[in-house]
């Protein structure tokens, strides 16, 4: 069997169309959501990913701005910075990209982000809301997890789902997002024993490691559905994922691609949350 490719691409596209048909009528009652995204330092990637997230919100109507500071930035003058934000009424949604730098406590500034505004989920309150089922927002890497899974057809409800990874970004909101969806869920992780044995049971796995080649086609089930979330350079320093894809593709029955499989779902669900948080804010 050769797995269906989940294409996260055209999954994102089409979400993305929706988010801008939404955020139209939105501004047609004079409401234009907003996202704030503050940078701290130089972090390459950060300033990748920076860019990616203003360029989506222009693309699909959002406004936005992004602050740009030095890496010498103090605690206090970010926190000061936030604090502005949340009392912007044209700012719905706030994003600080991570990694800050070290001077500076992230735990200290996610927490000062007001929970109505926390559209990248990382919030206390907006964990709690997820581990609870209460109204909140999704952190967006799951969350495009969860679309992703959706596209394919299959109820995840009954489903014996492993996440293999418990960070605080990925896994374990991966695995709270799965039980909401009625799954059953495994989460493991570096310490767990005979990862094979758990994910042979799986019928779906969701990867979020950090390191090639974790899944191989041996600890498969024939016709899982497998979303890679890894993010990783080989030794010839091509992109790739935590999932062999090419062994994998040939046991499982749905797989996402590395790139263009979770990678672009992250912006998009960025754009869902803050078009969400806008729409919240009406009477
Ligand atoms: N750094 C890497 N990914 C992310 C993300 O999704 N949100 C934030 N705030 N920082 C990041």
């Amino acid at each position: 069997m050769t797995a269906q490719l989940i294409d996260g691409n055209a999954i994102a596209r089409q979400l993305r169309a929706d988010v801008a048909r939404r955020t139209a009528a939105l501004k047609a009652k004079g409401i234009t959501p907003g996202l704030a995204v503050i940078l701290v330092g130089e972090d390459p990637a950060s300033q990748v990913y920076v860019g990616k997230k203003v360029q989506a919100c222009a693309e699909a109507g959002l406004h936005s701005v992004l602050e740009k500071y030095d890496a010498t930035l103090s605690e206090a003058d970010l926190l000061a910075r936030v604090q502005a934000l949340n009392a912007d009424p044209a700012i719905h949604g706030i994003l600080v990209q991570l990694p800050l730098p070290a001077h500076i406590d992230a735990h200290k500034v996610i927490e000062a982000i007001a929970p109505t505004k926390d559209v990248d989920g990382f919030h206390i309150a907006s964990a709690g809301a997820l581990m609870t089922g209460m109204p909140g927002f999704w952190s967006c890497t799951p969350y495009g997890c969860i679309k992703l899974l959706e596209s394919t057809g299959i109820e995840l409800r009954g489903k014996h789902a492993v996440v293999i990874g418990r960070s605080n970004n990925v896994g374990k909101p991966m695995a709270l997002m799965l039980l909401q969806k009625n799954a059953t869920v495994t989460i493991c992780h570096s310490a767990t024993r005979n990862l094979k044995a758990h994910t042979l049971q799986a019928d779906v796995i969701v990867a979020a490691v950090g390191k090639p080649n974790t899944l191989t086609a041996d600890m498969v089930k024939p016709g899982a559905v497998v979303i890679d979330v890894g993010m990783n350079r080989n030794a010839q320093g091509k992109l790739c994922g935590d999932v062999d894809f090419a062994g994998v593709r040939e046991v499982a029955g749905w797989i996402t691609p590395v790139p263009g499989g979770v990678g672009p779902m992250t912006v998009t669900m960025l754009l869902v949350n803050t078009l969400e948080a806008a729409e919240r804010g009406l009477p």
